[in-house]
């Protein structure tokens, strides 16, 4: 973001032109349709009656699926709640400032804030000067204050009208080197810890549809998976999605797979396409626990999958699988960066196993992640319905998933280049169109 410096000085502008007449008309049936997604949102408010009305709107069913956070302070409120806390997937800032203070306070919002975040502002200013600079500035949309209940539902669901476009979840997959390495657990547990870090929705996907174990650990009773309701593409929708998810913790929303061991037909290659469709519409983030099992379907959900991470044990077998799925995913994916390689149940055999520096050598890539095998506190949690994470957060694989989790949301937010810094946001000029 330019420097408040170079931005143009409001008192200059000697007949402002006026922004959005329209700003007050009511909006109509068409600009009220629609459902807000599964995110978290952060509402701080300089007066009193711009609170009440956002609210309400919060409040309202179009939101259900929000989970809300509101404070009064305004723009420096939300840049002390920023520096601290996870950044909400939403933003919404009303300000008494005068224009030249939004946008220095937006530039301190942009050291703090992540990249992912809408930013709505709602101001005092009428200046159509203000509002490109501010829009320049990575924010989503700028609103003449006062806004009204229904005025604030519709710009809201403006910024999440669905369409191809508007996809807005990162799909990350944990694959399994073959059976037992832990790859569901670690899905499992991955997706709860960052659920935890957000402070926001995070969809856990066991598409393992005949042997899903994730509602068993996580002692949920599903009334029928996925498997039996959407193998066809045409009756899935939302609603379906929406029924078939068990809510696990505060953000944790789990699809689980059957459960049931009688066969079940395979999916077709579109229903998954849709079903992952619909999940990163309606999630910030989507984690899939895939099967380790070679199949069209597979291929059709590897296809939209933004972050790979394969899981492997300290074994011969995992180390030939490993290496065949990494050369597979280097062919079919030649522009992105490769899988993440996590070595699990290190130590499991003293005897037999193979060495992690052994088994980076063989595979000629860097095991960020090593998690021990700790057979007490694995076997603990799933006796208890609960995740290691949550039961035993200090211990050493809990802290080990932890740094996984925020590894994996720090390759996000930078695109895969690593350094998941906030503040990357109002220097990403293709964020400007919200
Ligand atoms: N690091 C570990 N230490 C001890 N047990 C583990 C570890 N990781 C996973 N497990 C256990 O291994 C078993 C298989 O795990 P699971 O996640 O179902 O494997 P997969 O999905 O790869 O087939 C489970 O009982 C799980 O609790
Ligand atoms: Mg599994």
């Amino acid at each position: 973001m330019t420097q408040p410096a170079k931005m143009p000085k409001m008192e200059n502008a000697s007949a402002p032109l006026m922004l959005r007449s329209e700003a007050r008309i009511t909006p109509g049936e068409a600009g009220l349709s629609g459902r807000i997604p599964h995110i978290s949102a952060g509402v701080f408010c300089d007066t009193p009656a711009a609170e009440h009305a956002l609210r309400d709107a919060l409040q309202d069913r179009r939101m259900s699926r929000v989970t809300p956070r509101i404070a009064a302070g305004g723009i420096a409120a939300a840049i002390a709640f920023c520096a601290k806390e996870p950044t909400p997937d939403l933003l919404i800032l009303e300000t008494t400032a005068t224009g030249d203070e939004i946008l220095a306070g937006l530039n301190r919002l942009s050291d703090v804030c992540d990249p992912d975040t809408k930013v709505v502002v709602i101001g005092r200013p009428n200046d159509i000067a203000l509002y490109r600079a501010i829009l320049a500035s990575g924010v989503s949309d700028y609103l003449v204050a006062p806004v009204d209940t229904l005025f604030a539902i519709a710009a809201i669901l403006r910024l999440y009208a669905s369409g191809p476009a508007k996809r807005m979840g990162r799909v990350c997959a944990f694959l399994g080197a073959k059976g037992g390495v832990g790859t569901s657990t670690l899905a499992q547990n991955v997706a709860w810890r960052m659920g935890q870090d957000r402070r926001g929705p995070v969809m856990l996907a066991d598409l393992d549809l005949q042997f899903g174990t994730a509602a068993l650990n996580l002692n949920l009773v599903p009334s029928a998976g996925f498997a039996e309701q959407a193998t066809d593409p045409d009756r899935l929708d939302q609603a379906l999605l929406e029924r078939a998810l068990m809510l696990k913790g505060a953000y944790l929303h789990v699809l689980p797979a059957s459960g049931r061991m009688q066969e079940i037909a395979a999916p077709s290659p579109a229903a998954v396409e849709k079903l992952l469709d619909l999940a990163r519409q309606t999630f910030p983030v989507v984690v899939l626990d895939l099967p380790h099992l070679q199949s069209s379907w597979m291929r059709a959900a590897l296809a939209v999958v933004d972050d790979l991470v394969i899981v492997a044990g300290p074994d011969l077998a995992s180390l030939r699988n490993a290496k065949c799925l990494l050369d597979i995913f280097r062919a079919a994916r030649p522009n992105d960066t490769l899988p993440r390689l996590v070595l699990n149940q290190v130590g499991i055999s003293k005897r037999a196993g193979v060495s992690p520096a052994d088994f980076a050598q063989g595979l000629e890539v860097e095991v960020k992640t090593r998690i021990a095998f700790d057979p007490q506190i694995f076997a603990k949690a799933a006796g208890e319905g609960r995740l290691i994470t949550e039961m035993a957060p200090r211990a050493g694989p809990s802290r080990a998933i932890a740094r996984l989790a925020k590894d994996i949301t720090a390759d996000r937010a930078l695109g895969g280049a690593g350094a998941g810094k906030k503040g990357a946001w109002f220097r990403m000029p293709w964020h400007a169109a919200g």
